[in-house]
């Protein structure tokens, strides 16, 4: 059955305070094809892996990224990969996805430990000896942007990190405002959201331009413009807009998610005393830093704790499509037009998927469990995340580097912080734990 006037109401005010718990609850309620109560649309909430494939793999081009979600975050991003719904969608990726394949994570592997170990000498540059409280999210923020810069611009951003990541900040805020509006307003309207969308894409724009104008300044008369994404975008023959949406797309969607994922990593380690005396033996047996080609083969530990904590925190809590024919969905006739809703949240947590779902128990990944349609923290399809290898590798770089010669605690009184779902799922005030130097008072 349809949701009612009033269903729509009540989840309007719900979604706004707590979309993870909504999402919850509709589930638990209605089950596994679950009526969403949206405005407008015909909207389901699916949580049956069988569906999850069939929408984001089988039937991938009819289940498009036509959605309101997207069209929020594009005002920010324009048509770069992550919200294109466009047939430009597919040369973009052809031109971009050398910059993310295994072989080159041998190359960048250098410079993800670079960025660690200088975001580990502002940890230590504190007055105080031993433990002391640490806001770890914002600094993982500026380490990933870091790692951004370095290994697909090939440039120090340091000069802007504080801008871009206010601008990043504020793009998230207004991303989720803008995809919850109920009456669409033209962007050209001069509203506050609007003026303020504006803003925060001049910002982006300032800076995809100055790196632009730098490399071609670097290569002049060279036969390439370099082997890094940048390089790779320029060479691809895409136009400085479109080139700049891809640099926008690649700061939103490259440095939030890790740091996100990274922040929460931190907070189950320091809930998890033992688990992270595991990651710390097998951090501190690796002769060097693990490269980030091989880094799960090297440090299976941490590879399974990063594995678990994208499953009970994952940064993209929801992915949405739309179908634009009409569909079987769990048996059921769907019009054309059809929102699905996914959320790796719901998923991941799902009692019937999973065994004592709510537990941190990285050991569940050790015999890489089959989980095909249950576990997407990178989405699944054609449009799987394409950093998720470099992502993947980075997040247990960083850790090894982060764990051997520190300890993480939560400090006395410890409650957990809000998960809240931004464009990425985010600790509400930010993460603030106790970290002390290991071997030193
Ligand atoms: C797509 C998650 C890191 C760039 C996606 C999608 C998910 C995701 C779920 C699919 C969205 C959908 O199907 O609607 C994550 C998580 C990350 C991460 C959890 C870290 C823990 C990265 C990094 C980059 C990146 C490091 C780049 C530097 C992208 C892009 C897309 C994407 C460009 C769109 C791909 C396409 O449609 O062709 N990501 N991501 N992500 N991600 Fe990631």
């Amino acid at each position: 059955p349809g949701p009612t006037a009033l269903d729509m109401a009540k989840a309007f005010t719900k979604v706004r305070a707590d979309p993870l718990t909504f999402l919850g609850e509709v589930r638990d309620e209605f089950g596994d094809v679950a009526a969403f109560p949206v405005p407008g649309v015909p909207a389901l909430l699916l949580s049956d892996p069988v569906d999850v494939r069939h929408v984001l793999q089988t039937s991938a081009r009819q289940w498009t990224k036509d959605t309101v979600q997207y069209a929020a975050l594009g005002r920010i991003t324009g048509n770069g990969l992550l919200a294109s719904a466009e047939p430009s969608w597919m040369p973009h990726r052809r031109a971009a996805a050398p910059a993310f394949h295994r072989q080159r994570l041998a190359v960048v592997s250098e410079q993800v430990v670079g960025a660690t170990d200088d975001a580990l000498r502002a940890w230590d540059t504190g007055p105080l000896g031993g433990a002391r409280e640490v806001e770890v999210s914002h600094l993982l923020a500026g380490l990933a942007l870091d790692v951004v810069g370095r290994t697909l611009f090939g440039s120090d951003l340091s000069p802007h990190a504080g801008r871009l990541l206010d601008a990043t900040s504020e793009a998230a805020v207004l991303v989720v405002r803008a995809g919850r509006s109920i009456v669409p307003i033209p962007a050209r309207t001069p509203t506050p959201l609007n003026r303020r969308i504006r803003a925060a894409r001049r910002e982006f724009d300032a800076l995809s331009h100055l790196l632009i104008a730098e490399r071609r300044r670097s290569t002049a008369g060279q036969a390439t413009s370099g082997d890094d994404l940048l390089g790779l975008l320029l060479d691809g023959g895409l136009t400085d807009d479109e080139i700049r949406d891809e640099l926008v797309t690649m700061v939103i969607a490259g440095h939030e998610t890790v740091a996100a994922g990274l922040t929460w990593t931190l907070m189950l380690l320091a809930e998890h005393p033992a688990i992270q005396e595991e990651v710390h033996e097998e951090a501190a047996g690796l002769t060097g830093p693990p490269p980030l080609m091989g880094a799960d083969a090297a440090a299976p530990v941490t590879r399974a704790v990063v594995d678990e904590a994208l499953r009970l925190f994952p940064p993209a809590w929801a992915i949405s499509r739309r179908s634009s024919l009409p569909d079987l969905i769990g048996g059921r006739e769907v019009p054309a037009g059809t929102l699905a809703i996914i959320s790796p949240y719901v998923l991941h947590r799902h009692p019937r998927l999973w065994d004592d779902p709510l537990a941190f128990r990285p050991s569940r990944f050790h015999d890489g469990i089959e989980q095909r349609g249950a576990y997407l923290p990178f989405g699944a399809g054609p449009r799987l995340c394409i950093g998720r290898e470099f992502a993947l590798a980075e997040m247990v770089v960083v850790l090894t580097r982060l764990l051997a010669g520190h300890q993480f605690t939560t400090p006395p009184g410890w409650t957990r912080p809000f998960a809240e779902a931004r464009v990425a799922l985010h600790p509400r005030g930010g993460m603030t734990l106790l970290v002390g130097g290991r071997g030193r008072t």
